[in-house]
């Protein structure tokens, strides 16, 4: 039987994984869930984040979804191992396929990454842990950026207000020379333009869709049902729409609708 995929994130941020899945996937279907109610996870505590993942995770299924893609870092980092034990469906993060990424070009240049994430996903160590088990010798450094979740969320991609924290957090890490930087909060793509002038001499790597790349390897399209994504968040999803307008370069297909995400 044709199965379909469930893509989760705090808010916007998955967003650049759904992007990357309507080129992978074309023309096939996908349950998105934004949890625009409760957005920043990156600042709350491993408990709180792995209840609200499991909640998510628990949506997507009831609406359908047979294998669930964790777009969002946070939750990859934090509580991908609880989800794991606790569904029965298989669940792909970002955190390993965007290691793997790093890992080959870092492996090929100086052996430097850097990683970019929420307070939380530093925290965990997650991304040091997956690029280490793969090579040893990789040297890593992690930057915590809480402010750039919302910028995202409030539209901030371009212009003064993103440079300027841009240059706060991530200028000191221009003399470290990383081959690969891991935006591994999948919102940061949404800032690659500000990012990349600063660290102009890295390759910016997207892990929301390293996580699709890795999904489609678990799952060919083929397997897939055909259709649209179908769009949910549990707050304001006017905002929600205007938004996905502009980081998706259309209108969201059906409109996006609203959920009690707290009764799953
Ligand atoms: N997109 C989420 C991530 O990848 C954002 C986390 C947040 O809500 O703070 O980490």
């Amino acid at each position: 039987m044709a199965k379909t995929i469930g893509i989760f994130d705090s808010g916007l941020g998955g967003l650049t994984a759904a992007a990357e899945f309507e080129k992978l996937f074309n023309g096939k279907k996908y349950i998105y869930f934004g949890d625009t109610a409760r957005v920043p996870y990156g600042t709350k505590s491993a408990d709180t984040i792995c209840r609200y993942a499991c909640q998510d995770t628990k949506f997507l299924i009831d609406k359908g979804a047979s294998l669930i893609i964790v777009a969002c870092g946070t939750v990859s980092a934090n509580a991908i191992d609880e989800l794991k034990k606790r569904f029965d469906v298989p669940v792909i993060g970002v955190v390993e396929p965007a290691a793997e990424k790093a890992v080959e070009i870092a492996a090929a240049g100086n052996g430097r990454i850097t990683v970019l994430g929420t307070s939380a996903t530093v925290k965990s160590g997650a991304y040091e842990r997956a690029i280490n088990k793969i090579d040893p010798k990789i040297e890593v450094r992690s930057v915590a950026c809480p402010m750039f979740v919302p910028l995202v969320e409030n539209g901030y991609t371009e212009g003064e207000a993103a440079a300027l924290f841009a240059r706060e957090y991530l200028e000191n890490s221009v003399s470290f020379g990383a081959d690969a930087v891991i935006l591994g909060c999948t919102h940061y793509p949404h800032l690659s333009g500000v990012i990349g002038e600063i660290l102009q001499r890295s390759v910016l790597i997207n892990s929301g869709k390293e996580a699709v790349v890795a999904a489609k390897k678990y799952l060919p399209a083929h397997m897939v049902s055909d259709g649209n994504g179908e769009f949910y968040v549990s707050d304001a999803p006017e905002a929600f729409s205007r938004l996905a307008r502009v980081f998706m370069g259309r209108e969201v297909a059906d409109g996006v609708k609203c959920i009690d995400i707290e009764s799953y």
